[in-house]
């Protein structure tokens, strides 16, 4: 069975407050995009990859892409467009049964062996997975007038990562529900469960950030250093 990975990264990251787009700002002299490929790359080297780039981008390098056997393919106007892009375009190529790993270009503290233990446990789901840390902060609900509403309960409350790993033929036939149900969904899991199935919580380091905003790209640097030692 094949293995393909999809990496959004037609983002164009306006709450990050920068002219380029965050994927390319430097982390340790190297774009962020660079370095999430590279991670990929080290768990996963004989994966296909389908990196979704706006049709406009002008700071894109291929030598970037560690991968031998990869395409570009079109941003869409959200997240979920580029991976239904990507999908769409894998058509000719994969099987209903391949395994497509969604990971965000923007994570790229992602470990090696956090890779690895979701891969395992996806082989072993019919249903697919996530990568996923259990809520520390105690979460509140706003009122809309800054003021808070209610305190949820963070008993069972997780923070989904990325990677999402699912079956080429289920995650396909998801997206493209959701979008005929007008669904919003800002991961791929959403529209898997909006299919009535629970996809699998694998449980991942808490350093698997998404570089968002401005401080997110410092404190991703102490992340690389720290696990490069
Ligand atoms: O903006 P946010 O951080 O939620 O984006 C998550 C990921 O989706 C990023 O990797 C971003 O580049 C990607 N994205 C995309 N196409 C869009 C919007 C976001 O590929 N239209």
């Amino acid at each position: 069975k094949n293995l393909w990975l999809v990496v959004p990264a037609a983002g164009r990251g306006r709450r990050m407050g920068s002219d380029v787009p965050k994927q390319y700002l430097p982390l340790r002299e190297r774009p962020v995009l660079a370095h999430t490929l590279a991670r990929l790359h080290r768990a996963f080297p004989a994966a296909r990859l389908c990196l979704c780039l706006d049709v406009d981008d002008d700071h894109f390098d291929p030598a970037w892409v560690p991968f031998s056997h990869w395409r570009r393919t079109p941003g869409g106007s959200e997240r979920v467009d580029s991976v239904r892009y990507a999908l769409a375009a894998m058509a000719d190529s994969a099987a209903d049964s391949d395994l497509v790993m969604v990971h965000d270009v923007a994570r790229p503290c992602v470990t090696q062996t956090d890779l690895e233990r979701l891969y395992i446990a996806l082989c072993e789901d019919e249903v697919g997975g996530l990568l996923a840390a259990p809520v520390a902060d105690t979460m509140k609900r706003d009122d809309s007038h800054g003021r808070v509403a209610r305190t949820e309960s963070r008993c069972g409350l997780w923070q989904a990562q990325t990677p999402q790993g699912f079956r080429y033929g289920l995650l396909r036939r998801a997206l493209d529900e959701a979008a005929v149900n007008g669904l919003v969904v800002t991961d791929e899991a959403s529209a898997v469960e909006a299919l009535g199935l629970a996809p699998r919580l694998v449980p991942g380091r808490r350093d698997n950030i998404k570089i968002t905003h401005p401080e997110d790209l410092a404190l991703a640097e102490h992340i690389l250093a720290a696990q490069q030692g």
